[in-house]
């Protein structure tokens, strides 16, 4: 056991030789000033590429003269893109140096970590736990819950709805329907709805809202949508956003589920020519 951590080093040794620079070992956030029409259209086009993710702004559109811009880019594309902004002169900060430890930190389940006396509600799960949870909560509350099988994934992951109602059923029940994770990446939204769920049935019969949004309506919540996606995100690479499913016309994997419905959303970006996000 003595040895073990001289080969550690030893380890690390060899990857910076390998990669002959130690600042792209880690994926990095780098802040872009961006001060002309010329700049902004660089940074447009430095941020639909390299499998960057942009932070901020929301969107490339909205990246003009006087944004900061802020861009994940991972380490085996961080040379690439600090080329191109050294090339056309455009200054750049690193405002987070090792993202990987951020990642990290989101999973991390030891003892020592002050996150852990957080409530089950207030970290992130894995999407077995997920599984897990939505059978318990319908065991602990057989008259408020029922889970609802309504199909499964791409690669055969079970898509289950959870329905929530209230004990007092109304003649005409209306319906909402909720769901969360249609992005792999964003973890906050099955947290959402992991806690909405909760929240309700806590407070039913206690508070008078709820009480009575949930005997006048039954709700229905799907707490991950793109169950592939949401597990690759926990086992391969947490910046996944699309689903895994393979097509015959591209070899790029997954479809970004949001970008298929028959509408604009808002959107003006040609998701066409970004065929790897
Ligand atoms: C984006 O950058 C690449 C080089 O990395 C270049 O070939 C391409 O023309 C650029 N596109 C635009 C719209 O500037
Ligand atoms: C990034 O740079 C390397 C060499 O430094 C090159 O081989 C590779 O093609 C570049 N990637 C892109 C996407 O331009
Ligand atoms: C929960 O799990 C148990 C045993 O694993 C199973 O018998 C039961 O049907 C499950 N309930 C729901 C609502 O999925
Ligand atoms: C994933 O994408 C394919 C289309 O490529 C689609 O048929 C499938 O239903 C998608 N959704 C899920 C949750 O797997």
């Amino acid at each position: 056991m003595k040895g073990l951590p001289i080969w550690v080093i030893l380890l690390n040794f060899a990857k910076l030789f390998i990669t002959g620079d130690c600042t792209s070992t880690q994926d990095q956030v780098l802040s872009i000033l961006v001060r002309t029409e010329e700049h902004a259209i660089i940074a447009r086009n430095i941020s639909s590429k390299y499998e960057t993710v942009l932070w901020s702004p929301a969107s490339p559109e909205h990246i003009g003269a006087g944004t900061e811009v802020h861009l994940y880019v991972p380490a085996n594309n961080l040379r690439n893109v600090t080329n191109q902004l050294l090339t056309h002169k455009l200054r750049y900060d690193v405002i987070l140096d090792n993202a990987q430890d951020l990642v990290e930190m989101q999973t991390r389940n030891v003892p020592t970590d002050p996150r852990i006396s957080v409530s089950y509600y207030e970290r992130y799960h894995s999407l077995e736990d997920i599984y897990f949870w939505i059978n318990k909560t319908a065991v602990d509350h057989p008259d408020m819950v029922k889970v609802i099988l309504i199909g499964s994934s791409y690669e055969k992951n079970p898509l289950y709805v959870v329905k929530l109602s209230g004990r007092q059923d109304g003649a005409q029940k209306t319906a909402m329907w909720i769901d969360c994770g249609i992005h792999a990446r964003e973890w906050i939204s099955p947290a959402f709805c992991l806690w909405f769920v909760q929240y309700s049935l806590t407070f039913y019969n206690q508070n008078s809202e709820i009480t009575s949004m949930l005997d006048q309506m039954d709700i229905y919540v799907l707490p991950v949508m793109n169950p592939d996606g949401y597990k690759y995100t926990w086992t391969t690479n947490r910046m996944w956003r699309k689903n895994r499913s393979q097509s015959k016309n591209s070899y790029c994997i997954g479809t970004d589920l949001n970008r298929n419905f028959d509408a604009n959303w808002c959107s003006k970006l040609d998701i066409i020519s970004i065929p790897l996000h």
